[in-house]
């Protein structure tokens, strides 16, 4: 049964105006794990409230990775009819693995029977954001959660101010922190806004958004002696490309000039066809899991339970298996009183987060120099990734995790 949505305003303190809202569940987040949860519980007749700190034009704005794994791209034709993902979007059959001054294709049909989507993160926000405002959802942005409060009791509530500075406090059956690395959610349930297993690497990615041609068809993942570049792709006229740099450099320290000559000297055998930056962006490499992803009615997904370095484009689609997992477990819970999902929900979901976790590590590690990689590091660099791409075995296993292994597994 769908609750009607209730609403009652106090004043509190002078002429704070504190607001009530009742919901059944409550979701901080519009990224694409919020807006994809409120999407299935509304299919499901679960009414929900999602909150976001920022505006629309910033969610829509924010540049993140472009690639869908199989399952998230079907997943967003299901929900979706007006989807772009086929249209603006474009499916890649493979990728390119560059080291030793030759190029190794990975076939991802051929060996898994599964491809990818090129759809960058920004333009699914807009459809999702478009869908669920057509839908009639109670999403508001410019309201910061600031705490979480009574997760052991049936009414957990969310605690939160307005653009105003009034006090916004939802009351819900279950409260889901979708609110990415810097979780207000998450001291409530793991116990400190920081608790959680913990990697730190020695390099980041200089990213770049420029105006010009594609460089290649597929992706080039390269790793070479000055170290790892990416050639990706935006459309036919953007492009987006990232090379690994210092974790402290400066995105505006760099000459356009210098950003083409460290690129190409990083991809020999492909000629780069350059054009103006008109962005750029350095991005910290961290791989986070929460030591608790739920604590009695609040529970943690995407980037607020979970962070992996870029490396293998695995944050959002492992945020949209959360949700898909949680969709389920929340509708067993709310509809018919069943708690076994919901209780196994945090095994479950970590299963495929640390095979995750694995992967985006090993792509990294396995493609990145560090400055203090002995002669011995480096040629078992070499070793490993012949490994992979001399074997079928070695493929299959890239390209399984790449396309994203099935939702239940
Ligand atoms: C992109 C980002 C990634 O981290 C990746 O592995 C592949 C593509 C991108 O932004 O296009």
């Amino acid at each position: 049964m769908n609750d009607a949505p209730s609403e009652a305003r106090f004043i509190v303190e002078g002429d704070t105006v504190s607001t009530l809202v009742r919901t059944q569940v409550a979701i901080v987040g519009a990224g694409p794990a919020g807006l994809i949860l409120s999407h299935l519980l509304a299919e499901a007749g679960i009414e929900s409230v999602v909150i976001d700190q920022r505006t629309r034009t910033e969610i829509e704005s924010t540049i993140r990775a472009g690639i869908l794994e199989q399952g998230t791209a079907d997943l967003l034709r299901t929900i979706d009819p007006n989807t772009r993902v086929d249209t603006v979007g474009d499916r890649h059959d493979g990728i390119e693995l560059h080291f030793g001054g030759e190029g190794h294709r990975i076939d991802f049909p051929g060996l898994v029977g599964r491809s990818v989507w090129l759809y960058p993160q920004h333009e699914v926000l807009k459809d999702l954001l478009s869908l669920r405002l057509a839908a009639g959802q109670d999403l508001r942005f410019g309201v910061i959660a600031t705490r979480v409060e009574g997760v052991e009791t049936n009414k957990p509530r969310v605690v939160a101010s307005t653009a105003d500075g009034d006090e916004l406090v939802i009351e819900a059956d279950f409260v889901v922190g979708a609110d990415g690395s810097r979780s207000v959610v998450r001291p409530a349930i793991a116990g400190a806004s920081s608790g959680g297993y913990f990697r730190e690497y020695p390099f980041a990615w200089f990213g770049i958004l420029c105006e010009a041609p594609p460089s290649s068809d597929e992706l080039i993942y390269s790793s070479s002696p000055h170290g790892f570049a990416l050639i990706s792709q935006r459309s036919t006229k953007i492009q987006r490309m990232y090379f690994q740099c210092e974790p402290d450099a400066d995105p505006s320290a760099l000459t356009e000039e210098e950003i083409w000559s460290t690129l190409q000297a990083r991809v020999p055998g492909t000629t780069l066809r350059t054009g103006p930056v008109v962005q750029r962006d350095v991005l910290r490499f961290r791989s986070f899991v929460a030591r608790k992803l739920r604590h009695g009615r609040a529970v943690l997904v995407g980037d607020a339970a979970h962070t992996v370095p870029p490396t293998g484009a695995k944050g959002m689609n492992l945020a949209v298996a959360d949700v898909v997992l949680l969709g389920r477990a929340l509708k067993a819970l709310l509809q018919e009183r069943d708690t076994r999902l919901i209780d196994a929900f945090a095994e479950t979901a970590l299963n495929r987060i640390w095979k995750a976790q694995h992967f985006s590590w090993w792509m990294t590690s396995m493609l990145h120099v560090t400055s203090d990689a002995s002669e011995f590091d480096q040629r078992r660099q070499i070793g490993e990734l012949k490994s992979v791409v001399e074997s079928e075995a070695g493929r299959t296993f890239l390209a399984e995790a790449y396309t994203g292994w099935p939702i239940d597994a």
